[in-house]
């Protein structure tokens, strides 16, 4: 990895052009909080619910080329090996960005499990102690359960692993409201993760991310998009009750809403935002909402992620979600993991040219 430009954090949101910055009714700005610009990005999928084999194109699109695994991609990547990219119900994306001569790689979630997240990584040829700092969107298991695969890697170098996470919440025993009895999800390690390497930093507000990238910090209600977030969670159990919102603090279980769910963003010199949503509890379109009104910029290049447009969403909300896509026009729309196939089948119907499939190893390279 290369090292720090200083003054690079300089390059703020201006840059993007006056254009696209517009005035937003859609929540508070901090006029403090500049988001940084990249010059580019690849997002690369670590782990996703679907592999494919060597016969998908690549892609070369406006403002994004999409690279699948096999096509020569990565470098190295070594064809019809005994070993195989996995799939499993969890999401995890790579982010490498560059601004001017600085580049910086970060971890947007772990996936389920680690022996899934280490085999897609050694495939990919992604040394864990070259990324730069990582991201928990919410505390699910489908998101971190994968953590361990990663232990040790920066304790070795000598430093600890920024893992930033948006509220306390993240650390409550969760219950999946799945079956009767409900399932008990398990808890975020706090032990373990520290032990693993990862510095945890609690951001229930935006954060700039290792100088190129922001988290949103707590996703506003709004638009009709509401919470609907399959698990409870147990104040007091793996979380500090007295760190937890005070209407939450003295219940012994309390039906999930989503409080600290994040957002990563980037902002793109010339293409705009990118939005990685990880599994959207509180709405994919807020999330989105939400980093227009942090960072001033309206165009949005990508949105990327989870989407929940399933139960206990129901289908009519997917198709009003892909209308109301429609309107927010973004460039390109990669649904992942808890989207949904209703949502898919209608944006296709749609939005033809705006979705882009993600399988395990795709790369989306921007800028
Ligand atoms: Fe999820």
């Amino acid at each position: 990895m290369k090292t720090d430009a200083i003054g690079r954090r300089t390059m703020l949101a201006g840059v993007i052009g006056a254009a696209a910055m517009s005035s937003l009714p859609l929540g508070a700005r901090d006029p403090q909080f500049k988001v940084p610009v990249v010059d580019s990005l690849t997002l690369t999928v670590l782990t996703d619910s679907g592999t494919f084999g060597p016969f998908l194109p690549d892609q070369d699109l406006p403002g994004l080329k999409v690279l699948r695994a096999g096509n020569g991609n990565p470098p190295g990547y070594t064809r019809m090996s005994s070993k195989a990219l996995m799939g499993e119900f969890g999401l995890s994306l790579l982010a490498d960005s560059l601004a001017g001569d600085a580049a910086r790689r970060i971890l947007v979630d772990f996936g389920y499990t680690a022996e899934v997240l280490a085999n897609n990584m050694a495939m990919l040829g992604i040394d864990p102690s070259s990324i730069d700092a990582s991201v928990l969107s919410h505390g699910h298991l489908d998101h971190y359960g994968g953590f361990p695969a990663l232990a040790g890697h920066f304790a070795r170098k000598g430093r600890p692993l920024p893992l930033y996470v948006g509220g306390e919440e993240a650390f409550c025993e969760r219950v999946a409201m799945i079956g009767n009895p409900p399932p008990v999800m398990g808890i975020l390690d706090r032990a373990g993760l520290t032990k693993a390497g990862y510095d945890i930093r609690i951001a229930p507000e935006p954060r700039i991310v290792a100088d190129q990238a922001f988290t949103t910090g707590i996703i506003p209600l709004l638009t009709s998009e509401r919470t609907a977030i399959p698990t409870r969670m147990r104040p007091g159990t793996g979380c500090d009750r007295q760190r937890l919102r005070s209407d939450k603090r003295d219940l012994a279980e309390v039906t999930d809403d989503g409080e600290h769910e994040l957002a990563t963003c980037y902002a793109i010199k010339g293409l705009g935002l990118v939005v990685i949503a990880s599994c959207s509890h509180r709405g994919v379109l807020n999330s989105v909402r939400r980093a227009q009104a942090i960072s001033g910029i309206s165009k949005v290049h990508m949105v990327i992620g989870g989407f929940h447009l399933v139960r206990p969403r129901t289908e009519e909300e997917a198709r009003q979600t892909v209308t109301a896509f429609k309107v927010m026009d973004p460039d390109y729309i990669v649904p992942m993991h808890c989207t949904g196939e209703i949502f898919i089948e209608e944006a296709l119907r749609q939005m033809p040219l705006k979705i882009v499939r993600p399988y395990v190893g795709t790369r989306f390279v921007m800028g």
